[in-house]
């Protein structure tokens, strides 16, 4: 390489055009490495200062489905396109390892599910997925109308007064309540109470976002990891949670040991029907600290996620009146003003188209993170065991070669008759929920979570974006933020009042099933 890159750069002084050079010194490169992956270098300041998979869009336009970005000494492979996410999600999925993620998320998540890789992973997956049965998923849309409910109430004060307010944050504690209730039987109650338990999740939290995009790990600077001030709250944080957990753990072990209930492939307890249950009723032969990293996994998993769908959701509703009102008059048509059922969830189809378009526009998170455990070929080009590569999900759901209209939001874009879009039927131009393996095991769970909350809200309120509320930009951790919240003013609906007819022209049904139950 060393003679290669010495002769390119002659024949360049001589004059030949870098394009020809390009051609040339991709076929004769070092021996195995026909071709040369398109290089691009990025600036440090560059990624920090916005939201970092914004800038690799533009590259992706410039350098195509895969590119290696380079800055200072470190370096990347950026994978944009679909037949290239499916080789290393799905075809060659044991070839991948989590790499980088497993680094940064080792303090809060040790070996839990995200994280775990090899047979760590297949061993907890095997044990984890069956707790997200049927029946577990069925009896989880109450609590998800009971949690909504709870921050209906919160809207409808601020309704009555007049009040903005900041959705991101409610949703947040939205998804938190429900996620405590659904994992570990836990009540965090965050929407109405700041406990220090609520902090302590939130504290930590924000320091697996900050070192998820933070460029040095400052974290395992010796002593500063043990003086720093703010170091020292997280350590204090992480404590307080996993003292939490491992008291839960311990209430459920109990209440497992005093009940008498058989066993089997859609065991619940009715009581406490949580994924911590099952998997202590199951015999779950592991030890109390790997429980708890899954029990924290899952936590982390599935509140940042949903909570930022909800708020992309309401932004991009916000901007498109037309589709607000076609989801209304759905979730009139089909809920009244009753809550959400098991079977609501396959009527209410476009609040799940929306819920759908809302994830391509911004997907949870943005980029999947992988590193490869040997040699392979990506597309045309061998690559090397140990490459760090970013599969970017956003220039995959945005790209222009693949969707017409891709930055626009458009529900109808699927066909409400049509199957719901998911990884397969969509090749991997789609992916919500990764694919392959290591696809979200609580895909289901979450889908209906945002039906739920959104069928209940839009259902209940008016939104606008508030008058003066802060432009709505973006920001990254693990998921997609906005930099200032999503600022909204809500009114509650008016139903259209119902007139006592003056002449009998409409006879009401003999069997009095009204279709209006009142509830304005
Ligand atoms: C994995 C998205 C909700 C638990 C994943 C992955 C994605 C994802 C993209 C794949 C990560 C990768 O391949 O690197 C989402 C979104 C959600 C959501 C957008 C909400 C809308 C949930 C919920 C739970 C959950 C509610 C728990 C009940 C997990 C777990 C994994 C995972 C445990 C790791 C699976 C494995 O590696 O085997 N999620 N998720 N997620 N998700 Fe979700």
């Amino acid at each position: 390489t060393g003679f290669l890159s010495q002769l390119r750069s002659g024949l360049s002084k001589l004059g030949f055009p870098a394009e020809v050079l390009d051609i040339l010194f991709n076929w004769v490169d070092d021996g195995g490495d026909h071709l040369k992956i398109p290089e691009a270098r990025g600036s440090l300041s560059a990624l920090r200062n916005e939201a970092f998979f914004v800038p690799l869009h533009e590259l992706y336009l410039t350098y195509g489905g895969i590119f290696r970005l380079t800055f200072g000494p470190k370096n990347f492979l950026i994978v944009s396109d679909p037949a290239i996410a499916k080789h290393i999600l799905k075809e060659n999925s044991k070839g991948y390892s989590k790499g980088v993620l497993a680094e940064i998320l080792d303090f809060v998540m040790g070996k839990g599910l995200i994280p775990a890789d090899g047979e760590v992973w297949r061993v907890r997956r095997r044990a984890i997925v069956p707790a997200l049965h049927q029946k577990y998923v069925a009896a989880m849309i109450n609590l998800f109308g009971q949690a909504t409910d709870r921050l209906s109430q919160k809207l409808d004060a601020a309704a009555s007064n007049g009040e903005d307010v900041e959705m991101e944050s409610l949703f947040s504690r939205l998804t938190l309540d429900v996620i405590g209730k659904a994992v570990f039987n836990y009540d965090f109650d965050s929407l109405t109470y700041d406990t220090g338990i609520v902090e302590a999740v939130y504290t930590v939290l924000r320091e697996a976002e900050d070192r998820s995009v933070s460029p040095i790990p400052f974290w395992e600077i010796p002593i500063w990891k043990d003086i720093s001030p703010k170091q020292k709250k997280v350590n204090e944080a992480l404590k307080l949670v996993n003292d939490a957990l491992d008291n839960l753990i311990s209430i459920c072990k109990r209440m497992v040991d005093e009940e008498d209930l058989q066993f089997h492939e859609e065991y619940m307890n009715e009581q406490d029907p949580s994924i911590l249950h099952f998997l202590l009723a199951s015999g779950d032969d592991v030890s109390s600290k790997q429980l708890r990293d899954d029990l924290m996994t899952m936590l982390i998993a599935g509140h940042e996620t949903s909570a930022a769908v909800l708020t992309w959701t309401f932004y991009l509703l916000s901007k498109e009146p037309a589709a607000m009102s076609k989801l209304q008059q759905e979730v009139d048509l089909v809920l009244g003003d009753r809550f959400p059922t098991i079977e609501d969830m396959k009527r209410l189809k476009y609040t799940t188209r929306v819920i759908n378009e809302s994830l391509r526009l911004y997907p949870q998170p943005p980029v999947l993170i992988r590193r490869s455990l040997e040699n392979d070929t990506l597309g045309k080009y061998p690559i090397k065991r140990g490459e760090d590569i970013f599969i970017s999900v956003w220039n995959l759901h945005r790209s222009p070669h693949l969707w017409d209209d891709a930055e626009k939001f458009k529900p109808e874009r699927w066909p409400l008759d049509g199957p719901n879009p998911n990884e397969t039927n969509q090749n991997f131009r789609y992916l919500p929920f990764g694919g392959g393996p290591r696809k979200c095991v609580g895909d289901v769970f979450a889908t209906f979570e945002t039906i739920v909350a959104v069928a209940m809200l839009v259902q209940r309120f008016n939104f606008e974006m508030a008058l003066g509320a802060p432009e709505v930009k973006m920001t990254t951790g693990a998921t997609i933020h906005t930099t200032e919240g999503l600022k909204m003013s809500v009114t509650r609906r008016i139903k259209p009042p119902i007139f006592p007819t003056l002449e009998p022209v409409l006879r009401v049904d003999p069997s009095g099933s009204s279709s209006h139950q009142g509830k304005a």
